[in-house]
């Protein structure tokens, strides 16, 4: 087993603690992650099986790629079992509450991971379950994937604390979530988005107050132009998000303007990365070119899915 490794495991500001949204958690707990996250990462597959005998539940009330290989590929590198569950193949999908989902669920495994729609389904079951709750995605949070992102600018830049990070297009779900990320380690996001579609304006608020104190900071402008200068890193996201497929068309006029292309990166700073949390849709909000071409960190923040929620998972069970 690599040294230290397993050193400041678990943290005691997330030892038995969910993670709904990072908005309550104390700025060092996301530091602690990353920290954890890079060894992970550094060590290769020499993980020490410090979940051996934990067992996870995921539920995915929605489809997913790399929320659930990411979680199962990583418990299972640490010695635990994963229980990946479709909400329509449980009692849920039937009608059984989600008060006594969580409370039968939390008699039988350590930790539950939920990806659902609206973000009250989650506080739901984080209400009733005697266990940590993790949000694998609600409509409109998306922590694990901020913490991969976080990992993914910081590697490549060597610190958070005053980086710009434009955000273009829907101000949704991995939006609030980056800038909420943004706000605790001292990044600094702006998000440009067509008029209607901005991030919620108080997690606007707070995230610029909150990122404020730390070198950063949160804005909204409508300009991708203005959101990518001096930006090093450029990320976006899908239009049309699950449960926004009734929209697609109209989505689809209002961000026309906003693709991540090469000419937009060429207005970021030099040397600019871009992000996507994926998946994506070529020719839509970013070009084949940018995706699979030099200037993408896509595939590292993908890989960081598994790290970053390893590291959470250690630190929450440990
Ligand atoms: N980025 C992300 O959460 O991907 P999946 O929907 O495939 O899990
Ligand atoms: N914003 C997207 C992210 C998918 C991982 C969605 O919610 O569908």
């Amino acid at each position: 087993m690599p040294e230290g490794l397993l050193a400041g495991v678990p943290h005691p500001a997330l030892r038995g603690r969910s993670l709904l949204t990072q908005q309550h958690h104390p700025p060092e707990t996301v530091v602690a992650i990353l920290d954890l996250a890079d060894r992970l990462r550094d060590a290769g597959s020499r993980w020490p099986p410090a979940l051996a005998g934990r067992v996870v539940a995921l539920i995915f009330e929605r489809p997913s790629t790399r929320t659930r290989v990411s979680f199962e590929a990583g418990i299972a590198r640490l010695g635990g079992a994963s229980l990946a569950l479709a909400g329509r193949d449980l009692q849920l999908g039937r009608g059984e509450t989600i008060e006594d989902t969580a409370r039968v669920l939390s008699r039988m495994v350590d930790a539950v991971v939920l990806r659902t729609g609206p973000h009250e389904n989650l506080l739901e079951l984080d209400r009733h379950a005697d266990v940590p709750v993790i949000n694998g995605l609600t409509y409109e949070h998306h922590p694990c994937q901020a913490l991969a992102d976080a990992q993914t600018v910081r590697a490549r830049f060597g610190e958070l604390r005053g980086l710009r990070t434009a955000f273009v297009g829907d101000g949704n779900n991995c939006c609030a979530s980056l800038m909420i990320v943004g706000a605790l380690t001292g990044m600094e996001v702006v998000a440009a988005c067509p008029p209607g579609h901005e991030p919620d304006p108080a997690i606007v608020a707070w995230a610029d107050a909150a990122g404020r104190e730390r070198g950063g900071g949160a804005a909204v402008v409508a300009d991708p132009h203005e959101a990518v200068a001096g930006a090093r890193a450029v990320y976006t996201d899908t239009w049309v998000s699950m449960g926004d497929e009734e929209e697609a068309e109209q989505r689809r006029r209002a961000f026309a303007g906003y693709q991540v292309n090469d000419a937009l990166l060429d207005r970021a700073a030099p040397g600019a990365v871009a992000l996507h949390c994926l998946p994506a849709h070529q020719g839509e909000e970013i070009t084949d070119e940018v995706l699979h071409g030099p200037r993408s960190a896509v595939w590292d923040q993908a890989e960081n899915r598994m790290h970053a929620q390893a590291a959470l998972l250690l630190h929450t069970l440990g």
